[in-house]
């Protein structure tokens, strides 16, 4: 069984459905609320987990009755959470997010206790392959970067600064489209392979600008997006790691990643081994 170690987020998704998305300044009445455990690093290590993946998240959370909730589905999965640390006097980070009837959201995000994780505190783990994603701070990413020694990963949302030491470093960067926008000419920067997703469109997998392959995930009925890209960069991690080739791996994470579109909530969707297969 492959090993997998992810660094990153825990939060309390807040979710609102909507009838549409809300402008700017504008107000959109009659949602339904509901709760759900979520955070890009929480939901990549279930997503590796449920694909399966031996699994410990490094995270920091809050003192305070949302890290439990939080911290459930994971622990429910099998997620090694030892390194999962309460922060005293800290808020478990919480996201609010607006679903519209397409699976389209809008994600507004309180950190809490994830910006308050602390390089000096990392213990970096032997693991097979690791994953970071940038809603923690950049300096225990380039830490882990620069303490690991096998398969590297990073996810480069929510797009933000990012030390160039760790686009060099990582073997795998995943991007979505708006992403891949924002950061325009300095993902040159990696050496390693680019992945770039594109919601329902094809998804690309390149070296040095160089397409290595390219797959549409399969057509599904969405009902909410939220947690697809987590599922997409566990997926293609663990199958790469697992010695596919690069196709096979990018159409199993478009697969994953398609999957995860169909329930509600980040971590409730997440798909085990077997549906994913289903859409293979
Ligand atoms: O990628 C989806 C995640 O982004 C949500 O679960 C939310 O917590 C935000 O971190």
């Amino acid at each position: 069984m492959s090993s997998i170690v992810v660094i990153g987020s825990v939060n309390i998704d807040i979710v609102a459905r909507v009838s549409r998305l809300p402008a700017p300044g504008e107000t959109v009445t009659g949602a339904e609320l509901s709760r759900f455990p979520g955070g890009k690093g929480a939901n990549q290590a279930l997503a590796a987990r449920r694909l399966g993946a031996d699994v410990q998240l490094i995270a920091r959370v809050g003192d305070d009755a949302a890290a439990e909730e939080a911290l459930s589905l994971l622990r429910e999965g099998g997620v090694d959470l030892s390194e999962c640390h309460r922060i005293a006097s800290a808020t478990t980070g919480t996201a609010l997010i607006a679903v519209a009837p397409s699976g389209e959201n809008h994600i507004v995000v309180a950190p809490g206790a994830n910006r308050m994780f602390v390089a000096d505190d990392l213990q970096m783990p032997d693991a097979d392959a690791l994953i970071c994603q940038l809603e923690v701070p950049v300096p225990v990413i380039v830490r882990a970067a620069e303490a690991f020694g096998g398969f590297f990963c990073v996810n480069l949302a929510p797009a933000a600064e990012i030390d160039v030491r760790v686009l060099q470093r990582a073997d795998l960067v995943v991007v979505n489209e708006t992403e891949s926008s924002w950061y325009g000419d300095s993902l040159a920067a990696c050496n390693g392979l680019v992945a770039t997703t594109r919601g329902a469109g094809m998804a690309t997998l390149e070296r040095n600008g160089h397409l290595i392959a390219e797959t549409r995930p399969p057509a599904v009925a969405a009902v909410d997006t939220t947690g697809a890209g987590d599922t997409f960069t566990a997926a293609l991690t663990l199958a790469l790691v697992e010695g596919r080739a690069p196709l096979e791996a990018l159409k199993f994470a478009c697969a994953a990643g398609a999957v995860a579109t169909m329930t509600m909530g980040a971590q409730p969707s997440l798909p085990d081994r077997a549906s994913v297969s289903e859409w293979l």
